[in-house]
């Protein structure tokens, strides 16, 4: 990474986001926050430039939640850079109940795939003229129990709140496999990664400041942020993954997913039907 990167990371505002972002802004890469919400992201940015003694960052309102929002961004984006070296989808949610999006979707279903898949496409443009450009997206190895039905995107016929988060996970790493497919030869890569079981703000009600007490007694023996940016970071910026794309990765190793996640038919629904909802290209 050089001066003339420059990276966007999502959900920079806690959590591994933030970790990477902190980390990336030290290489000298001009770094853009992308937070849902202000006040939390400019604390992160205070935070960033001040532990980084990086002034290279910059703060951008997204909400992935928002079909609009998240293209108001990739044009806002485009205005303000004319180039885009590495996208890194990290936001995530786990919700305690069936929420939907400003779209009517299921909101984890939204927030953690399709606002991402519809960031990606707007951007992916700028990508492929920045090339050698990247696509980092943080899936979790929770991906290995979920499973789409595409005749119950809302799931209105079963929902549980875990079962809605590996479906995210899953359509994570199936995206980021039928991208890969799709910009191969461009100079575009695209790789997904389970960061570990880290202590963050996962899972904590954002309003109430409420977690489950048992992920609370967990995160006592979970890793750190810094830790979980750790594969982030190495997919961002490692030259040892240059030409590698579509693939999944654990501790900066390739790693194979479920077998479901490699299911190319699959993967070629979910972009169709992705493109369908949000409009996209
Ligand atoms: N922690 C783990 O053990 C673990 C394990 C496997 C995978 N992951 C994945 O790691 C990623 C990062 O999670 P984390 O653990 O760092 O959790 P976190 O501390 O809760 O951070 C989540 C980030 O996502 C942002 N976000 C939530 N909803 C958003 C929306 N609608 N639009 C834009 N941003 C939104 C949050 O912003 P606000 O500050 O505004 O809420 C926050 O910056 C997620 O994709 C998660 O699935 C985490």
């Amino acid at each position: 990474m050089n001066s003339s990167d420059v990276i966007i990371v999502t959900g920079a505002s806690s959590g591994i986001g933030k970790a990477t972002a902190e980390a990336l802004a030290k290489t000298g890469a001009r770094i853009v926050l992308a937070c849902r919400s202000p006040s939390r992201g400019e604390a992160a940015l205070a935070e960033i430039t001040r532990s980084s003694r990086c002034e290279r960052v910059e703060l951008m309102q997204l909400d992935l939640a928002s079909f609009a929002s998240v293209r108001a961004f990739a044009r806002c984006f485009a205005e303000r850079y004319d180039r885009l070296s590495c996208l890194i989808n990290n936001a995530g949610v786990i919700t305690r109940e069936r929420q939907f999006s400003e779209d009517g979707y299921e909101l984890q279903f939204a927030v953690n795939h399709l606002g991402h898949f519809l960031l990606t496409t707007e951007l992916l443009p700028l990508l492929t003229e920045s090339a050698p450009a990247r696509v980092v997206t943080v899936s979790s190895g929770a991906h290995k129990i979920g499973r789409i039905d595409f005749d119950d995107i809302n799931l209105d016929r079963r929902y549980t709140v875990f079962g809605a988060y590996a479906r995210s996970k899953l359509a994570n790493v199936l995206f980021t496999r039928e991208l890969a497919r799709r910009i191969r030869g461009s100079g575009v890569t695209a790789n997904s990664l389970h960061p570990g079981g880290v202590a963050t703000n996962f899972s904590i009600d954002r309003e109430t400041g409420a977690g489950s007490r048992i992920m609370r007694t967990v995160s006592l023996f979970m890793s750190s942020p810094e830790k979980g940016a750790e594969t982030p970071v190495y997919l961002a910026t490692s030259p040892d993954v240059a030409g590698i794309s579509g693939e999944y990765f654990v501790k900066k190793r390739r790693r194979k997913p479920s077998q479901r996640a490699l299911d190319d038919t699959l993967a070629r629904r979910l972009w169709e039907e992705s493109e369908r909802i949000t409009g996209g290209r």
